[in-house]
Parts: structure tokens; sequence; C-alpha cells
């Protein structure tokens, strides 16, 4: 049990460092190009609510800081085909097929927190306008799926 609650502590301590670090450093990894590689998010962050309900004003207020800030890599249409993102290793990825298979705050946590060439936004955006983006990118697959703006998913992989 003692063993137990060190180990805990240990984590404690290691995580935020994780969470926070600068994770530029050699995530150069593999040949190919598909942006595809594993990206694990905390538990908690990536299972946290959601504060800002999904509704068409902060789609349209995603979708609109998404053209100005991540399109330029991502590509407009979210694709993954940015001007920018074009001789990219890892290549942005595509969130537009991404969208609808992630949890919310998985979307969040890699925004805020970013890796390689992708970049951190957490002191950048507030939260709000990450979270914003969030529902722009959830909405992506909904539009496609089905026409119900009102439902809301949330699938775990
Ligand atoms: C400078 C180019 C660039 C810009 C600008 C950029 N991204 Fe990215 N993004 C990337 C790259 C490259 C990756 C893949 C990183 C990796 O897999 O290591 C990525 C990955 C992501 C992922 C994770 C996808 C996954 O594999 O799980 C999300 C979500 C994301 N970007 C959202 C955004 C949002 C939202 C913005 C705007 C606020 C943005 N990005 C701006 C280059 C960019």
């Amino acid at each position: 049990m003692n063993r137990f609650i060190f180990l805990i502590f240990i984590v404690s301590l290691i995580e935020p460092a994780l969470a926070g670090g600068d994770l530029s450093n050699g995530h150069h990894h593999g040949s190919d190009n598909d942006g595809g590689k594993h990206w694990a998010v905390p538990y908690d962050a990536s299972n946290r609510a959601n504060p800002i309900s999904t509704e068409a004003v902060s789609i349209e207020r995603g979708r609109k800081l998404f053209l100005q800030k991540c399109a330029s890599c991502h590509g407009a249409t979210a694709r993954g085909d940015g001007p920018a993102g074009k001789s990219l290793n890892p290549k942005p990825a595509d969130l537009k097929k991404m969208s609808g298979t992630h949890p919310d705050g998985d979307f969040a946590w890699k925004i805020e927190n970013g890796r390689g060439v992708m970049p951190a936004w957490k002191n950048i955006l507030n939260q709000n306008q990450i979270w914003d983006l969030v529902n722009y990118i959830q909405s992506l697959s909904d539009s496609e799926k089905k026409n119900n703006p009102e439902h809301i998913d949330d699938h775990v992989h």
C-alpha cells in the first residue's frame, strides 16, 4: 500500500513536467509522412467536459479562428493540405477525418500543448477559443454523417 502511494506520488511529480514540457525535440520518427503516429493524451485531460455547448455560434467562432490560425497548415477544409503544411513531416493532421473519432478533451489537449511543429496554443488562445475550435472540428464529421446539428458525438475510439 505504501509502495502504491509512493508510486502515485512519483507519477504526480512527472505528469506536469510531461504535460508542460517542451516536446519539440526529436519527434521526427519514421520515414513515412502520414502524420498519424499515436499521440497519447492524459486520461483526465481527454475525458474532461467541454464547457462550451456545441451551438452554431460556437462552431462559427471556431471556423473563423480555424481559418485565421490553423488553415495555413491544416487546410481551409481541415483535410491536412494547407500550403504551409506541404513540406512538413509529419504532415498536419486531416482533422475532418479525425472528427468525431476522438473525445473533445483529446483535441483540446493537443491544441493546447502542440507537438513538434504543431504549435502549443494555450498561451496564445484562451480556453473558450480552444473549445470553439474543438466544436468546429467535431462538427466536420456531423455534416457528412447526418443532417442533425443537435447531435453531439463524444465517441471514444
Ligand atoms: C505550423 C503548422 C500548423 C499550424 C499553424 C497548426 N497545426 Fe495542428 N498540427 C500540425 C502538425 C504538423 C500536426 C501533426 C503533429 C504530430 O503528429 O506530431 C498537427 C496536429 C494537430 C492535431 C492533432 C491531430 C492528431 O494527430 O491527433 C490537432 C487537433 C491540431 N493539429 C489542431 C490544430 C488547430 C486547431 C490549429 C489552429 C489553432 C492548428 N492545429 C495549427 C501543424 C500545424
